[in-house]
């Protein structure tokens, strides 16, 4: 039995717009995808990668988590990476986070939520890295500014897996980008953290 059913009518009434709009359009997709962009981000149901930059299925390949962590031994995230880069041959991957994110909310409290409370340790080891510049800043403003600082890092993670810093070294074409999101008003705001070959990586890093 089906349940859910207006999920379903939805799902129809989209199909049936898109095809009408382009008749080729699904039978195109369905024998191959080449995206350009690899959209690492929060799980949040309030940032959806395509909603946001406005992409139609086929242009973005996602892969979201709490947080947008990139975890140096996340086979997950590494597998992404790795077959966005090795097989799609994506030119851009972005890390993008949002103000107002629950995982950074929750890393920076003191209350214990099971699990969870491993994936967040990352979050915190971001802050305690950052200490200088976070402490002494209002509650909002740090949590805003902690989640500008998890984004620098999780770039940074992107730009040390061995998948990309040996794309770079063959010379592949390859950008990784720090982007925030506000939810509070719907804009994406670069942070300014543009990789393109790891030299690039430690001048940044050290500059932010
Ligand atoms: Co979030």
């Amino acid at each position: 039995m089906k349940t859910l059913n207006p999920l379903f009518e939805k799902n129809l009434a989209w199909a049936t717009a898109v095809q009408q709009e382009d008749p080729d359009f699904f039978t195109r997709l369905a024998s191959q995808q080449h995206p350009e962009l690899l959209w690492i981000g929060c799980a949040d149901s309030r940032v959806p990668a395509n909603q946001i930059i406005d992409l139609p299925p086929g242009e973005v390949f996602v892969h979201r988590n709490i947080a947008n962590l990139v975890v140096h031994t996340d086979l997950n995230c590494l597998s992404v990476i790795e077959f966005a880069v090795e097989v799609l041959a994506i030119r851009h991957i972005i890390v993008c986070g949002h103000y107002g994110c629950s995982g950074i909310r929750a890393a920076m409290d003191n209350q214990e939520y099971g699990v969870i409370d491993n994936w967040l340790r990352h979050i915190k080891d971001v802050a305690r890295f950052n200490a200088d510049v976070l402490d002494g800043l209002p509650p909002e403003v740090r949590h805003d500014r902690l989640a500008e600082l998890n984004v620098i890092e999780q770039v940074a993670n992107v730009c040390n897996t061995s998948t990309v810093r040996n794309a770079w070294r063959r010379g592949h074409e390859l950008s990784v980008h720090g982007w925030i999101y506000d939810i509070r008003n719907g804009i994406l705001k670069d942070l300014d953290m543009c990789i393109s070959r790891y030299e690039q990586l430690e001048e940044k890093y050290r500059n932010v």
